[in-house]
């Protein structure tokens, strides 16, 4: 018998610790070229000396596929900021710092953020044909660039080790693009978890990067039409709003 600490569980997938290493178990039903692509990801940001933990195979399990990875012991962001709140501000300057290092640098390996983000939109069956057009347009005019932007940088993603050096999860959504989307993106998933956090790490990254709030904004409206498909109640109405923007410029 294997000595299991589930990390994580949801509905298509369980990330369990064994000793050393952690699986990331995939449902049947999930596309075994998905766990594929995120492993490839992952590898892509390995070889780019992005710290992260090992990708050590891909496997059948259960029906389903399931990457094995290195174990990274340590905390991550969401639970140090759990922990101790007053160091809150701290925490948050350094989890930026660590997003605008991953991002000067250049993956042309990845999947250009710009076509992944078109093809989602022309497949949201549930915004209107105009507003599609609009978010399309909003898209073509943004900068072209080959960053690599993880695409999910959240405080739950990045983990400090004792020492304080750090480790990036959670290569899914990586693409090679412009940073504004990817520092949109941590923006949105902040406001549905703690909007104040949300401001402060708008601000801050703005400075941090000299990046234009303004200019994190323009993404919004695309950012969020993207993230549609995987949100319902309150958080889905948020993202509408945002949306809505596009449709009226
Ligand atoms: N290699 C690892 N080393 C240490 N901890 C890990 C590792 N992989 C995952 N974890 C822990 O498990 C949690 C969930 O893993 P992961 O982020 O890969 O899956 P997830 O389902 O996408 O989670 P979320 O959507 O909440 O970000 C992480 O937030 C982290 O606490
Ligand atoms: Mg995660």
């Amino acid at each position: 018998m294997e000595e299991r600490t589930i990390l994580t569980e949801k509905s298509y997938k369980t990330v369990y610790r064994d000793g050393n290493v952690v699986i990331k178990e995939f449902a049947a039903s999930h596309p075994k070229s998905n766990v594929f692509n995120e492993a490839y990801i992952h590898s892509v940001a390995e070889e780019a000396g992005v710290p992260v933990p090992a990708v050590l195979g891909v496997e059948p399990r259960n029906g389903g596929w399931a990457i094995r990875m290195e174990y990274i012991n340590g905390k991550t962001f969401g639970d140090l900021m759990k922990e101790q709140p007053e160091k809150e501000d701290e925490l948050l300057e350094k989890f930026i710092d660590i997003q605008i290092e991953v991002e000067g640098r250049r993956t042309p390996k990845l999947r250009n953020t710009r076509y992944k983000m078109a093809e989602i939109i022309n497949g949201l069956s549930e915004i209107d044909a105009s507003t599609r057009y609009e978010l399309l347009q909003r898209l073509h005019g943004m900068k072209r660039h080959t960053k690599l932007c993880h695409g999910d940088f959240v405080p739950s993603n990045v983990v400090i080790r004792e020492d304080g050096s750090y480790c990036i999860l959670d290569w899914a959504h990586a693409t090679s693009g412009n940073a504004g989307a990817d520092a949109a993106f941590s923006y949105l998933r902040l406001t549905l978890d703690n909007p104040e956090l949300a401001e402060k790490y708008l601000r801050l990254y703005s400075r941090k990067a000299d990046m234009p709030i303004q200019y994190i904004q323009q993404w919004m409206p695309i950012v969020a039409a993207a993230h549609l498909v995987k949100h319902s109640g309150s958080e889905r109405e948020l993202l509408e709003q945002w949306i809505s923007v596009a449709e009226y410029q």
